[in-house]
């Protein structure tokens, strides 16, 4: 399973990239807010630094402006994968730009019958967002595994991206159900290597081994 970094902080994706946990990265709107950044400087930016996919999102909501947006996004690099929200005009620029050779990932998917359309529309990722579905009481990882079987029933390579993660336990499931990948923030990523029982266990070994009086080095 691919890990995305879901952030337009450079500082962080930079720490999680050397030591080879970034596969690409998404941004949205919303992130590239919090960074202050432009969103043509940053995206550049994060482009030179991570070789997998980078998403930079259209702000447009018509059809002819969102695939001229996804164009000017697309020239930043070549690793972009312009993100479209899943409407009909998202899925008609989803349509053009994946026509032209473009990764598209299609964001804001809620339902079965949305990945569906923007399997059908050419889209390289679909984002169905599991943490907004928790929020209202919808099992957001049930979605996962019914777009798998959707997908896996027809032979669709729209790649299931699963988005809007805010546990480790969203990570652990996405894995399990066969998620090809999944976006979270850095702390979330940070946070899988975490286990009560790996901090007592060193805990002891380093108080044993201070009984020794033993140096390796
Ligand atoms: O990039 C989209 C996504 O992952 C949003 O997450 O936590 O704002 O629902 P969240």
């Amino acid at each position: 399973m691919k890990f995305f970094v879901d952030t337009a902080e450079i500082d962080e994706i930079a720490e999680l990239n050397d030591l080879g946990m970034v596969d690409g990265v998404t941004t949205n709107p919303s992130l590239i807010m919090k960074s202050g950044r432009d969103i043509i400087e940053v995206t550049k930016e994060i482009c030179d630094l991570v070789s997998g996919p980078v998403s930079a999102e259209v702000v447009a909501t018509q059809a002819n402006e969102m695939i001229a947006e996804g164009r000017k996004l697309a020239e930043i690099a070549e690793n972009i994968a312009v993100k479209l929200p899943l409407t009909w005009n998202g899925l008609k620029a989803c349509k053009v730009l994946s026509s032209e050779g473009k990764m598209v990932n299609v964001t804001l998917c809620f339902s079965v019958n949305q990945a569906l359309l923007a399997a059908k529309a050419g889209a390289t990722f679909i984002s169905p967002f599991i943490g907004r579905l928790d929020d209202l009481n919808i099992d957001g990882m049930e979605l996962i595994a019914d777009i798998r079987q959707v997908y896996d029933n027809y032979g669709y390579e729209t790649q299931i991206l699963a988005a809007s993660i805010r546990t480790v336990n969203h990570v652990t499931q996405s894995a399990l159900i066969g998620a090809d990948v999944i976006t979270a923030p850095p702390k979330v990523i940070k946070s899988l290597v975490n286990h009560p029982l790996t901090d007592q266990g060193l805990a002891q070994f380093m108080s044993d081994w201070a009984k020794t009086g033993q140096n390796i080095l």
